[in-house]
């Protein structure tokens, strides 16, 4: 099947809710994008589209790591990056490399602009084969407590940003106030 992917569009609004609400079997992540999409205007959104019909969806927004200075116990300069969340196929069209190929044009894109990393807390088995890495190692931690070690993955795409650098990546309030 040839699948297009397209940055979201006027009209998908409500397919978009569709797709994350059939994906995850209930509303919570479809909320988070609907609050989000009002609230932020530095998202990527893509949509996987299958015989001109939205079957899949991929969202990224800002994180912040709230540093530390290296040479004080007080913050340091917030270094800015993206997060990949929600992420979601049609059931039915799931395990068809759907959501790989929006992963990877989204990763395309976000190194295209010059972003220089991007989080996800997702399945260790998946993430990893798109160049993702335990954040642990570069001293990252996950805002979340309870998140294995091995869940909460960073891909570097400019790792000079984050030479030095540790601390708690933080994704927008709208993840805290929809769940
Ligand atoms: C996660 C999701 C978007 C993947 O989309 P997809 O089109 O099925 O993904 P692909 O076909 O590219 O990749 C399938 C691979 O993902 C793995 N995978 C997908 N969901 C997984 C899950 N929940 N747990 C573990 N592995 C998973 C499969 O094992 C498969 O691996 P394989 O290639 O080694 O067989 C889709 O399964 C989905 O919508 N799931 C429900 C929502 C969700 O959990 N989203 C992710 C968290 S934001």
């Amino acid at each position: 099947m040839n699948i297009e992917i397209r940055e979201e569009g006027r009209g998908d609004r409500e397919v978009i809710r569709r797709i994350n609400e059939a994906a995850f079997g209930r509303r919570e992540e479809a909320d988070i994008i609907d609050k989000l999409c009002q609230s932020c205007s530095n998202l990527l959104s893509l949509v996987a589209v299958a015989d001109e019909r939205p079957v899949g969806h991929i969202l990224f927004s800002p994180v912040t790591i709230e540093t530390r200075a290296a040479s004080s116990d007080g913050p340091g300069e917030p270094i800015l990056g993206m997060g990949l969340a929600p992420m979601a196929v049609l059931p039915e069209h799931q395990r068809a490399g759907i959501g790989s190929q929006l992963v990877r044009e989204g990763l395309k894109r976000l190194r295209a602009a010059s972003i220089p990393f991007v989080i996800v807390v997702g399945h260790p088995e998946y993430y990893p084969r798109f160049g993702f890495e335990p954040a642990s190692r570069y001293g990252i931690q996950c805002q979340w407590e309870g998140v294995p070690d091995q869940a909460f993955m960073i891909l570097v795409f400019h790792d000079t940003a984050l030479r030095g650098v540790s601390g708690v990546a933080r994704y927008r309030d709208e993840f805290d106030e929809a769940v």
